[in-house]
């Protein structure tokens, strides 16, 4: 009897401290632990920062080969507009056929990589706001716009001739912003606005992993580790609730001998 007595009380206690557990995790999904934010120097070296990432080689080959690389710096560099750059992926530029980028003059290549950025820092959340002024002038000036939408926490950025979307943030403390898109940005002041028709893509459900849960204080790479941190800490939670089934049954059946 003592015996049992014992066992309820300590898989009580076990149910006790599994469910405050789980109500932390459940509660507060932002306080997860993640490392102090170090403390950041504001420079940015863009062309540190695209060689490590991405990979960008071309965007960022483009940009040195066009000296763009000193302007877009020299915004980083800008502590009070700051910059706000979307790079494709290497992978966006070697899969872009028609049209290709190869006929450009140098001033219109020049003009299509200003088409990427920005010439403030902007939050993925600040896009809520900039979707409403669309279309948003470029660096490459009035008639180079982009069209933002957000829905549901994505970014979708539209060109008329490319529909993409921020598909992870590489870089995003103020003053400057780098995300990543699916697509080269391709303008409609190059390409003109004969828009040859496109397959509509099939609207797949947006649970990108990086891009879909902007985190509120705009810091790079909190927000992976923090739903890596929650789906281990579910896990461990109905460790506990099973394993405190299991003690439970046994408890009942022990004090029913
Ligand atoms: C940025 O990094 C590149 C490559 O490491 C280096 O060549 C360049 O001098 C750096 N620029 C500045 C302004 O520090
Ligand atoms: C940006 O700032 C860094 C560090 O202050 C400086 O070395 C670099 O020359 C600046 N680059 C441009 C293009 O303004
Ligand atoms: C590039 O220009 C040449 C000559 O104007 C033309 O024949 C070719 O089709 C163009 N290529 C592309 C990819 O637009
Ligand atoms: C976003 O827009 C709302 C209403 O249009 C405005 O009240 C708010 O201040 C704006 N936020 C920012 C960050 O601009
Ligand atoms: C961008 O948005 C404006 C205003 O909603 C619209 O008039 C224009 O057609 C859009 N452009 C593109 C390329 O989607």
């Amino acid at each position: 009897m003592d015996l049992a007595r014992a066992l309820v009380f300590s898989c009580t206690l076990l149910l006790l401290c599994c469910s405050s557990t789980f109500a932390q995790n459940v509660g507060a999904p932002s306080l997860s632990p993640s490392p102090a934010p170090a403390p950041t120097p504001p420079y940015v070296n863009l062309t540190d920062l695209l060689t490590v990432a991405g990979p960008f080689h071309t965007f960022l080959n483009y940009l040195i080969q066009t000296k763009l690389i000193e302007t877009v710096q020299n915004q980083a560099n800008n502590t009070d507009e700051g910059l706000t750059l979307f790079v494709p992926k290497d992978g966006a530029f070697s899969s872009l056929k028609n049209p290709s980028l190869s006929n450009l003059t140098n001033e219109q290549l020049k003009s299509l990589l200003l088409f990427h950025a920005l010439s403030h820092y902007y939050t993925l959340a600040d896009f809520k706001n900039l979707s409403q002024l669309s279309p948003v002038p470029s660096m490459a000036g009035g008639s180079y716009g982009l069209n933002f939408t957000y829905i549901m926490g994505t970014v979708h950025i539209g060109t008329g001739w490319t529909n993409t979307k921020v598909s992870s943030s590489v870089h995003s403390t103020d003053p400057v912003a780098v995300y990543q898109v699916d697509k080269v940005l391709l303008p409609e002041a190059i390409f003109g606005t004969d828009i040859p028709p496109t397959p509509a893509p099939a609207p797949a459900p947006d649970i990108s992993p990086a891009a879909d849960v902007p985190s509120a204080s705009g810091e790079s790479g909190s927000t992976p580790k923090s739903s890596k941190d929650s789906s281990s800490s579910y896990r461990i939670s109905s460790f506990c609730v099973w394993n405190s089934l299991v003690l439970a049954t046994s408890a009942v059946l022990i004090s029913f001998l």
